[in-house]
């Protein structure tokens, strides 16, 4: 007999003083409330009792000093994983910022976000089908559906990777002339921001909203696979990159890096990315081939163990500052994503190298502010 169908669609759950026991497919949860009067200690406790009991994953919400809203869930909500279409209708509907884009679903079924503003720029790793592009594609639909919404530049050296997102970026990177170019003109239009930011007095775009809308807004370069492009971009590119990480934050320029072999080397001194691994602070970690791996995303000192995902959960990941809590990206289709493509044009616009060659040079040069 399935998990579900050993259990009644209403449970009956005998806590004194606790109330309002209700059913939510696809599982059975129990919201239970406690009244005013009870300590949350007391009804938490009772809760994790339960919960353990069961071999039911609990969710606890303070809802006021002496209230807490419960919900036991039959499954784990890792394998309720919203749906693409689901996400996608609450991406749509949510006023989601730069400081808190969501990617993923907890244990609990709590969102797990991205904050950009603390947090500049992101690498996940793991093996060939961990759902590293899956996790790409929940984040890009949070970025472009944001309050004010991210510019996309796509480098997509295995050409397939990020395909459905072509229509929403303004740039789009495959070729490695066209990787040299996107990065160059990446890097001249933080040098455009920067110089904007100097004439008005600015240290920080993130800081100064109105400042980084004038601009067209937040750019989010993703780079769909790393070891990709360092083979065809070379040192140049891997040079550029670190120095995106570096100096991007303050100019609303964030990177998120995905690859396939989190291995130390890749991060090298003849690549020109020695300094790269240190500048990209939020890390995601889906399943990995071993525990070395897992440690390079993750960082040596994380409890962590990203090899340990089980390869029934594609999607799930371990992420820093998350302990050993396991998360779960939903999985987009292409119907999906182009939904979303459709609805959300790119913004932003980059300096253009060609429009820049062809521009009539001025005295003092080739100025060019975007
Ligand atoms: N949250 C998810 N739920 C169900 N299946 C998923 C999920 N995430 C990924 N997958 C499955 O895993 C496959 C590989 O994911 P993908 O993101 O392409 O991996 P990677 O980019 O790491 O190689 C997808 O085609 C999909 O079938
Ligand atoms: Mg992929």
């Amino acid at each position: 007999m399935s998990i579900e169908k050993s259990f009644p669609d209403r449970v009956e759950v005998a806590v004194p003083r606790l109330m309002n026991i209700e059913s939510t497919p696809p599982g059975v949860s129990a919201e239970v409330v406690c009244l005013p009067g009870i300590a949350p200690d007391e009804v938490c406790g009772k809760a994790k009792r339960l919960s353990s009991a069961l071999r039911m994953p609990v969710r606890l919400e303070s809802k006021s000093p002496h209230t807490c809203a419960m919900t036991l869930f039959f499954r784990s909500p890792l394998e309720n994983i919203a749906s693409g279409t689901e996400w996608v209708t609450r991406l749509f509907e949510g006023a989601h910022t730069l400081s808190g884009l969501p990617y993923g679903q907890d244990e609990y079924g709590r969102l797990v976000a991205a904050d950009f503003t603390i947090l500049p720029h992101m690498l996940l790793g793991g093996r060939t089908g961990a759902g590293k592009s899956a996790a790409v594609n929940a984040l890009l639909t949070a970025a472009i559906t944001a309050s004010m919404p991210c510019g996309l530049v796509l480098i997509d050296p295995k050409r397939v990777e990020l395909r459905p997102w072509r229509r929403a970026a303004c740039r789009v990177a495959t070729e490695p002339d066209d990787l040299a170019i996107a990065m160059s003109e990446a890097q001249m239009t933080m040098r455009a921001r920067y110089e904007f930011m100097e004439r008005h007095e600015v240290r920080n775009l993130i800081e100064q909203p109105e400042h980084l809308e004038a601009l067209g807004g937040p750019i989010l370069i993703v780079v769909d696979e790393l070891t990709e492009f360092l083979t065809l971009a070379g040192k140049q590119g891997g040079t550029a990159l670190s120095s995106i990480a570096q100096l991007g934050r303050a100019c609303g320029v964030f990177l998120v890096i995905a690859t396939q072999n989190p291995r130390a080397e890749l991060f090298s001194k003849s690549t020109g990315t020695e300094t790269l691994r240190a500048n990209l602070p939020s890390r995601v970690a889906l399943a990995t081939a071993t525990a070395d791996d897992s440690r390079v995303i993750l960082g040596s000192g994380s409890e962590a163990d990203a090899s340990t995902i089980p390869p029934s959960l594609p999607g799930a990941f371990l992420r820093s500052g998350g302990g050993r809590a396991l998360a779960r990206v939903p999985y987009l289709s292409d119907r999906d994503i182009e939904k979303v493509v459709a609805a959300h044009p790119c913004q932003v616009t980059l300096i253009d190298l060609q429009d820049l060659a062809a521009a009539p040079k001025t005295q003092e040069g080739n100025e060019h502010v975007s």
